[in-house]
């Protein structure tokens, strides 16, 4: 889908966005600086935003002070840098963008203009509107690096045989992750059996909720003679790893964040460049983007809101106490 192409923008040009003050406090501010370009990023005008647990923890613990927060958005391609190869300018877009980054501040969703990794971002197809397309972003990247990267599942396309009957159990499939996995662990191939009851002896766990109860439940029902599970919610519940001992199961988590390939950092801790797992986040892109547009990936049910950049900041607030069952609350930006 194209909307009309724009002219290339000027640097001196300031953007508002939604920024880090200081550990806890994060303000609209509406003097930022223009996002460089950068050969593998595309620079976009945002339409709609989805907020996630994440946008708060940025804010609280993991976000640098003047880095803008923020990690789903969708909106209308403005710029592309030199080895772009999938967008122009006027494409309708929509991805994840590494907010609350403190090597690279300017990298957050939350803001009218942003600049996105184009390994991240995807077309949105004619069908979506732009605040569904906007709650992809975040669960495509975690669930298909947990399922494809993490676990090395084999991809939906082109379907690869396995011989063996491995046994796959999504934790927390009420979740907006939950949903996704549950839609692409259907897609795995048919030596995978189906299992509605547990009881059958599970191979592989994704789990979307990453508590002491969920993590206690999973290293339960977790094949005794070894099998995976990968907590999407970081650290690994400490309990799992004292009632299933590495040698009879591998528990994992990770960070959507590294699916950049770019080297990131949080308080007290580094994670170093990945740049086969930055590869691998291209080969998904085209995949998710395929499966999105072939209606074999459908978006979780969202709550859409008015309201802009203040709209959001409000949501933020209201999910650090409850967050709304079963949905996603998505902005519109203000035109
Ligand atoms: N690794 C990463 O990079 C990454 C990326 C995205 C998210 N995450 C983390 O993954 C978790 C899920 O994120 P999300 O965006 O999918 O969340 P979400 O859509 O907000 O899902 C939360 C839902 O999960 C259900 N739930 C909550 N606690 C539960 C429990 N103890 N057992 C079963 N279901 C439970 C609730 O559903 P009901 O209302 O129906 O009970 C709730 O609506 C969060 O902790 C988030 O921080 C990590």
């Amino acid at each position: 889908m194209q909307g009309s192409p724009s002219k290339k923008m000027s640097t001196a040009q300031k953007r508002i966005a939604i920024r880090i003050v200081s550990s806890g406090i994060a303000e609209i501010q509406s003097n930022v600086t223009f996002p460089r370009s950068r050969s593998d990023y595309i620079i976009a005008k945002t339409k709609a935003f989805a907020l996630n647990a994440a946008d708060n923890h940025q804010i609280d613990v993991l976000g640098g002070s003047g880095s803008i927060i923020g990690c789903d958005w969708s909106g209308v391609v403005l710029e592309v840098g030199e080895n772009v190869t999938e967008f122009k300018p006027g494409d309708y877009v929509y991805g994840l963008c590494h907010g609350g980054n403190s090597i690279e501040p300017e990298d957050g969703a939350f803001a009218d203009i942003v600049t996105s990794k184009e390994s991240l971002t995807m077309h949105k197809p004619e069908f979506l509107s732009f605040q569904e397309a906007a709650s992809l972003g975040v669960g495509l990247a975690t669930i298909g690096q947990a399922l494809y990267w993490v676990m090395n599942l084999p991809l939906p396309f082109p379907k690869i045989p396995v011989n063996s009957g491995p046994t796959l159990l999504i934790y927390g499939g009420s979740s907006l992750t939950g949903t996704i996995a549950i839609q692409l662990a259907k897609l795995l191939p048919d030596c995978f059996e189906r299992v509605n009851e547990i009881g059958a002896s599970i191979t592989y766990i994704v789990d979307c909720i990453g508590s002491e109860e969920s993590s206690i439940f999973c290293s339960k029902v977790l094949s005794p003679t070894g099998g995976h599970y990968h907590s999407i919610k970081a650290p690994l519940p400490k309990v799992f790893k004292e009632s299933r001992p590495e040698k009879t199961a591998v528990a994992t988590t990770a960070f959507a964040y590294s699916m950049t390939g770019e080297r990131f950092e949080f308080p007290g801790m580094e994670f170093a460049a990945d740049v086969a797992q930055g590869q691998f986040a291209k080969k998904w892109r085209d995949i998710a983007e395929d499966l999105v547009a072939k209606r074999k990936v459908q978006p979780h049910p969202i709550l859409a809101r008015e309201g802009g950049l203040h709209g959001v900041l409000d949501g933020l607030n209201e999910i650090r106490n409850q967050a709304p069952r079963g949905h996603k609350i998505v902005y519109s930006r203000d035109s």
